[in-house]
C-alpha cells in the first residue's frame, strides 16, 4: 500500500508503547485512526492527542482476548469512517515464572492477549479489507518468536504462534491484489511492557510470585527504560514496511545473524541454541 493519506488504520494497544507511536504516526500520515485498548484513561489521552492536532481518531474500549469486542471494535471503525484498510494487531502482555509455577491462569491470560487476539484479528478484518479493495495486517510478534527465552513461556508460545500465523497470511494472500501483511518482532523497546501485571484481569489472578517472575518485573523493566529503543522507531519500521510491503520487520539488526547461527545449530548438530538469553 503506497498511499495512506485519507486511509483507515486500527490499532491495539494503542494507549501504550508502540501501539501509541504507531496510531500517531498514522495520523500523521494522514490516516484515519481507530485505537483500541482496556486503559480507559491512556486510551483517551492517546486519542485527544491525535485529535487536538487536527487528525481523526476514535478511541474504543475493546478487551482483544474476546472475539465479540473485537467484532464491536470494527463495527465501531466502519461506523465512524466506512471502511478498514490497515491493521495492526499489537496488544500485548508478558508473565514471567519457570514451566512448572504458571498457572492455567497465566497460560489464558497471555495466550488470550497475545495469540487469540491476533487469530480474531485476522479472521475479522481481512474480509473489511477485502471489500476496502486494498490493504495491510501488520502482526506483532518478538524476538521471542524468533528463539525462545527461558522463564516466559506462555510469552515465547505465543509470539511463535504470531509469526506463523502471519507467515500462514501472507501465503494464503499470495499474489492476491493490493493486500499484504508483515510480522514486527521488536528486541528491546522503550515501553510498559515490564509492567504487564497492571492488566490482568481479576477472572484470571491465579500467579504464583515466583524469584523469576520477580527479577523480570525489575530487570527488564529497568533494561526497557535504559537501553529499549524509542517505540517512534518502531512507527517508522512499521509505517516504512506497509509502503513498501516487507514481510519481516525486524527492529534490532543483530537478531538476523542469530537466526543464522540458530539454522546453523539446526542443520549441523542439531544441538539446543541458546541465544542471546539462555
Ligand atoms: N517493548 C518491547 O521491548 C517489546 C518487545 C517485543 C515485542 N513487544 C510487543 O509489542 C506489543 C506492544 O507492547 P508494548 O511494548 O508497547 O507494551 P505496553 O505495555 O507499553 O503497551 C501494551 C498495551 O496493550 C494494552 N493491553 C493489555 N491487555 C490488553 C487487552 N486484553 N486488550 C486490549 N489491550 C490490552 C495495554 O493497556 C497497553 O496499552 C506487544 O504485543 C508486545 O508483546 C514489545
Amino acid at each position: 500500500m503506497q498511499d495512506l493519506d485519507g486511509k483507515v488504520g486500527v490499532v491495539t494497544g494503542a494507549a501504550s508503547g508502540i501501539g501509541r507511536a504507531v496510531a500517531l504516526r498514522m495520523a500523521a500520515d494522514g490516516m484515519k485512526v481507530v485505537l483500541a485498548d482496556i486503559d480507559q484513561d491512556a486510551l483517551n489521552a492517546a486519542t485527544s492527542e491525535i485529535t487536538a492536532a487536527g487528525g481523526e481518531a476514535i478511541g474504543q474500549i475493546c478487551d482483544v482476548r474476546h472475539e465479540h469486542e473485537i467484532q464491536a471494535l470494527a463495527d465501531a471503525a466502519i461506523d465512524r469512517f466506512g471502511a478498514v484498510h490497515v491493521v495492526h494487531n499489537n496488544a500485548g502482555v508478558v508473565t514471567a515464572a519457570p514451566l512448572d509455577k504458571l498457572t492455567t491462569a497465566d497460560w489464558e491470560w497471555v495466550l488470550g492477549v497475545d495469540l487469540w487476539s491476533v487469530i480474531f484479528g485476522v479472521k475479522t478484518f481481512l474480509p473489511l479489507i477485502r471489500d476496502a479493495g486494498e490493504g495491510h495486517i501488520v502482526n506483532t510478534a518478538s524476538t521471542a518468536g524468533l528463539q525462545s527465552n527461558a522463564g516466559i513461556g506462555p510469552y515465547n508460545v505465543a509470539k511463535f504462534g504470531v509469526v506463523a500465523l502471519t507467515e500462514t497470511l501472507a501465503l494464503e494472500l499470495g499474489d492476491e491484489p493490493n493486500i499484504n501483511a508483515s510480522v514486527l518482532c521488536p528486541g528491546a523497546i522503550n515501553t510498559q511492557i515490564a509492567s504487564s501485571e497492571r492488566s490482568r484481569p481479576q477472572e484470571l489472578a491465579d500467579h504464583v510470585e515466583t524469584e523469576v517472575g520477580e527479577n523480570f518485573v525489575k530487570h527488564a523493566g529497568a533494561m526497557l527504560a535504559t537501553k529499549g529503543k524509542d517505540p517512534s522507531e518502531v512507527a517508522d519500521l512499521v509505517m516504512h514496511g506497509i509502503t513498501t510491503n516487507q514481510f519481516w520487520l525486524i527492529t534490532h539488526e543483530p537478531w538476523k545473524q542469530l537466526m543464522v547461527d540458530r539454522a546453523a545449530a539446526l542443520a549441523n548438530d542439531g544441538s539446543l541454541f541458546h541465544g542471546f538469553g539462555g
